[in-house]
């Protein structure tokens, strides 16, 4: 079994020592992760991902996770409608950096198993081991639909997950691979180069699923399951219910990372004037409306009220936790993160061009200095 010292021992960055890791989500997609009309200079282009990617590989920031997107979701903002594909964006990426992981995230309804096994491992020997799969099954239904087959219902989605899982671990180890499933079949199946880290003989894989399905799929095939947490309480839950379930269960340590809004400004005003700015007065609600009515029917992990409540939250990135305030506000907000037990935090920006730049000469030294980064 792989564990998390062979990732460790192979010097992959979701494994070294820093008690916070970080990295950004969604920059393949237009908005990244904010629902939002206000002005921003970031577009989802190659020459302005390699612009961020370069500016975390300097400041040692651990990865960049893409967003699995076919189509927008409406609104004035057509929000996430440009969406670059994923695996060509982190091969491509993988190939202009030397120390950052990069992921795919992968609907895996849309794409053969083999066919995810050859291009995944060949991303990985671009990147020298620097790559992972983030797993998702699918929810939102007309992008489910757009490949011509009626979506699966929730729970048969990780029961297809899971026979996918099988095949691909099996062709990263072996050869002639043949495997009979209820929903899938391979015949004879090879798959060469085998994954670029003989210890591990798999890149790292990650899995947002949050329903009981999703979360055993997640502790029996993943490194680290993705969450938003409403508030430290319940993260501080989380961490250990997906944490025990690994354990008990699968015989598996398993790490957790969760996504959170940023902004940052020289003074506390500005900060919350700002996030006030894009969330509620230029938030594109139509569009943060399309996403929970669908998610409401198709996820099993919220609450309608629930739902309501953090209709603001999707608009400021996501669903994740926002942080927002000074540099040392921020610095002691992703301290009192971390407590949760948590393993790292993807932080998403409205403008990644004129944002980023900020938080790593401010945040990051503070970071530093609390001890939740070397
Ligand atoms: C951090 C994070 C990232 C996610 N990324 C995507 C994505 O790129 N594409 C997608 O269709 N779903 C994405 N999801 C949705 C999850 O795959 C999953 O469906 C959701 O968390 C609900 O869990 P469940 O499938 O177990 O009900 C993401 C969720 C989280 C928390």
């Amino acid at each position: 079994m792989t564990t998390k010292d062979d990732f460790r021992e192979a010097g992959n960055p979701m494994f070294n020592d820093n008690k916070l890791k970080l990295g950004v989500f969604g920059t393949n997609c237009s908005n990244a992760c904010a629902i939002t009309l206000a002005e921003s200079t970031f577009e989802p282009t190659f020459e302005h991902n390699v612009k961020i990617a370069r500016q975390l590989e300097e400041a040692g920031w651990e990865c960049m996770v893409p967003i699995a997107r076919w189509r927008g979701f409406g609104g004035p903002s057509n929000f996430n409608g440009v969406n670059m594909d994923t695996f060509t964006w982190a091969a491509a990426l993988s190939a202009v950096t030397s120390k950052l992981q990069f992921f795919s995230t992968t609907h895996i309804p849309t794409l053969n198993p083999i066919v995810a096994t050859k291009m995944a491992t060949t991303i990985d020997h671009i990147s020298k081991g620097r790559y992972g799969l983030n797993l998702v099954t699918g929810w939102f239904t007309p992008e489910m639909e757009m490949f011509g087959v009626p979506m699966m219902e929730h729970d048969t989605r990780y029961e297809y997950a899971t026979e996918w899982m099988e095949i691909v671990e099996r062709l990263w180890k072996e050869n002639g691979v043949t495997f009979e499933g209820e929903f899938l079949r391979v015949k004879d199946a090879f798959s060469e180069p085998k994954p670029y880290n003989k210890q591990t003989n798999r890149p790292v894989m990650i899995c947002a699923g949050a329903s009981g399905k999703g979360m055993h799929f997640t502790a029996k095939f993943c490194d680290f399951n993705f969450g938003f947490m409403q508030d430290m309480e319940a993260g501080t839950a989380w961490v250990k219910k997906v944490k025990d379930l690994a354990r008990t269960e699968y015989g598996r340590e398993l790490g957790t990372f969760t996504s959170c809004p940023v902004v940052v400004r020289e003074t506390e005003k500005e900060a919350k004037d700002y996030y006030d700015y894009y969330v509620n007065q230029k938030g594109d609600w139509e569009a943060c409306e399309n996403i929970c009515e669908v998610l409401q029917v198709q996820s099993q992990n919220h609450s309608p009220e629930m739902y309501q409540k953090f209709k603001e939250r999707f608009i400021a990135g996501w669903g994740g936790f926002p942080i927002v305030g000074t540099p040392e506000q921020v610095a002691d907000k992703l301290v009192t993160l971390s407590g949760t037990g948590v393993d790292g935090a993807l932080l998403t920006m409205v403008d990644y061009n004129k944002e980023l730049p900020f938080f790593n000469e401010r945040v990051m030294p503070l970071l530093k200095q609390a001890g939740l980064r070397s």
